[in-house]
């Protein structure tokens, strides 16, 4: 029987890394890429100590657009059937640090949004005809209100909901879900420094992405509670909410 092959975007990010290893202790064949050359050599050989039969990595920073396509090949020609894609990139800002700095808050929407709307829907079509599949991105809970703390970085996470729940209608009938992933704070080196309430281990929140991917969920709050606090946030009304500080 074939191995699962997945591939892993963003493969040395805190989140991304135990989804991998859960995927290695299965015996799967991973593609990994990563712009950190050592930390993905890394990151691939303790997969393979973990159990995975292949790890293939490619290094690339996603906002070189021109390379879609290529990272897009080299995947297929590792897995050729591609059951799982995870799309984990991502950078954080908060507002204040990038007010002054449009083009850093372009760049911060360009990481975040723009390559992954080109990585999704790339390999959307390169799996569209296998009939089965899933395409899984880490959004957040952040996407879901405008925030004066955080409304660059909420937009580029709303963007990409928006255009998965429509990606979701379009490849469904094709036998391919696509998980809208949304965290909460998670502890990882992207929230070094940012004390944060209600944080999350990542070990937690992969455990969790595993199972919603292996049942087929198209949308996912991870830990569970934030589904209702997300419920609750999204009843504020905006005249409060543009009173918050944070
Ligand atoms: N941590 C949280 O609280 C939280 C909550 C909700 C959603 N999320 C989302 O979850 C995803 C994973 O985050 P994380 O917490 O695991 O963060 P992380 O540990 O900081 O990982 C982020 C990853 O993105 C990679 N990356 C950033 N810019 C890149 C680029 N231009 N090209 C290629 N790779 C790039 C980083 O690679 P380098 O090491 O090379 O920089 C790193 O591997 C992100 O989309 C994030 O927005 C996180």
């Amino acid at each position: 029987m074939k191995s699962l092959s997945v591939v892993v975007i963003g493969a040395t990010s805190g989140i991304a890394q135990p989804v991998a290893r859960a995927y290695a202790s299965r015996g799967a064949t991973l593609f990994l890429l990563a712009r950190n050359a050592e930390a993905l050599s890394t990151t691939a050989s303790d997969l393979l100590a973990r159990g995975a039969s292949r790890v293939e990595t490619m290094v690339a920073d996603v906002q070189d657009s021109a390379r879609h396509d290529e990272i897009v090949h080299a995947a297929k020609g590792t897995c050729g059937t591609i059951d799982v894609v995870l799309i984990a990139h991502g950078i954080l800002r908060n507002q204040q640090e990038i007010d002054h700095d449009v083009d850093e808050m372009l760049r911060l929407f360009e990481v975040n949004a723009t390559s992954v709307l080109s990585l999704a829907q790339r390999f959307g079509l390169a799996m569209e005809s296998q009939g089965a599949g899933t395409i899984a991105v880490i959004t957040s809970v952040a996407g879901e209100r405008g925030r004066r703390s955080l409304y660059t970085y909420g937009a580029s996470k709303a963007a990409v909901s928006h255009f998965l729940a429509g990606m979701r209608g379009r490849y469904k009938p094709l036998g391919i879900n696509v998980l809208d992933i949304r965290p909460g704070p998670v502890d990882t080196p992207m929230l070094a420094g940012r004390p944060q309430p209600l944080i999350a281990t990542a070990d937690a929140v992969a455990r969790d992405i595993v199972k919603a991917i292996d049942r087929g969920t198209w949308l996912l709050y991870t830990p569970w509670y934030w589904r209702f606090v997300m419920a609750i946030v999204r009843l504020i009304p905006e005249r409060i909410m543009m009173r918050l500080k944070y």
